[in-house]
């Protein structure tokens, strides 16, 4: 059986990890191996990279924060992802390089063809069969996330910020029509949830 690869995307609090999980728990359902993983972070040296990038206090300058981005993406590519889908796996992914052009390309203001460049050369050029984005306007994502304590660096961006992610993540839908499936966040969790099976049960 071919592997598949299905990422969520979408900004802080648009439900990504939520609707993850009910896919993951479907597809078990038929029978299918799920690897569900996220970025940044999934894998150890993930988890070191994700602690620096999302909550090291001082300044970070974009470029070293879309190198470690990148080198997070890297590494969980070629250590998990890749063998994953060669047994024939599917893998859901909170995350990948449609976040890296929304944040570090139009949130941070760097170009985002070499932003998406960059995340080609790390991945040696994988690209998701499916990508979901959950589409929220970003004031009501961030306020889904207040009662979250611990210092973000990139949830605590201003408004600004995370408009022009939200219009980055649509311009990118647009470009790829056949790639991804954008679906309004604020839709209820079942509603959202069947929507992605029809799309998903397309591909299997
Ligand atoms: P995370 O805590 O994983 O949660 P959520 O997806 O629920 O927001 O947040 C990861 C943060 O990292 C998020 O603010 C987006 C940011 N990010 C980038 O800026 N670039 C990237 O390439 C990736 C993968 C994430």
């Amino acid at each position: 059986m071919a592997g598949l690869f299905i990422t969520f995307e979408g900004g802080d609090g648009s439900g990504k990890s939520t609707q993850s999980g009910l896919l993951t728990a479907w597809l078990q359902g038929q029978g299918r191996t799920v690897l569900a993983s996220r970025e940044p972070g999934g894998t150890d040296l993930g988890l070191e990279l994700r602690n620096i990038v999302l909550h090291r206090r001082g300044h970070i300058t974009p470029r070293a924060e879309a190198l470690l981005y990148a080198a997070d993406r890297a590494q969980h590519i070629a250590t998990k992802v890749r063998p994953a889908l060669a047994r024939g796996e599917i893998v859901l992914q909170d995350r990948y390089l449609d976040s890296s052009v929304a944040y570090q390309g139009a949130g941070r203001i760097l170009d985002p063809n070499e932003v998406r460049g960059l995340s080609i050369w790390a991945s040696e050029g994988l690209l998701p069969d499916l990508t979901i984005l959950l589409d929220l306007d970003a004031d009501l994502g961030r306020g889904r996330l207040s009662e979250r304590t611990q210092y973000d660096r990139l949830e605590d961006e201003e408004h600004e910020f995370h408009a022009r992610v939200r219009a980055a993540y649509l311009d990118l839908a647009a470009a790829e029509p056949e790639r991804f499936l954008v679906l309004p966040a604020t839709d209820s969790i079942e509603s959202l949830a069947s929507a992605i099976r029809e799309r998903v049960a397309g591909l299997l």
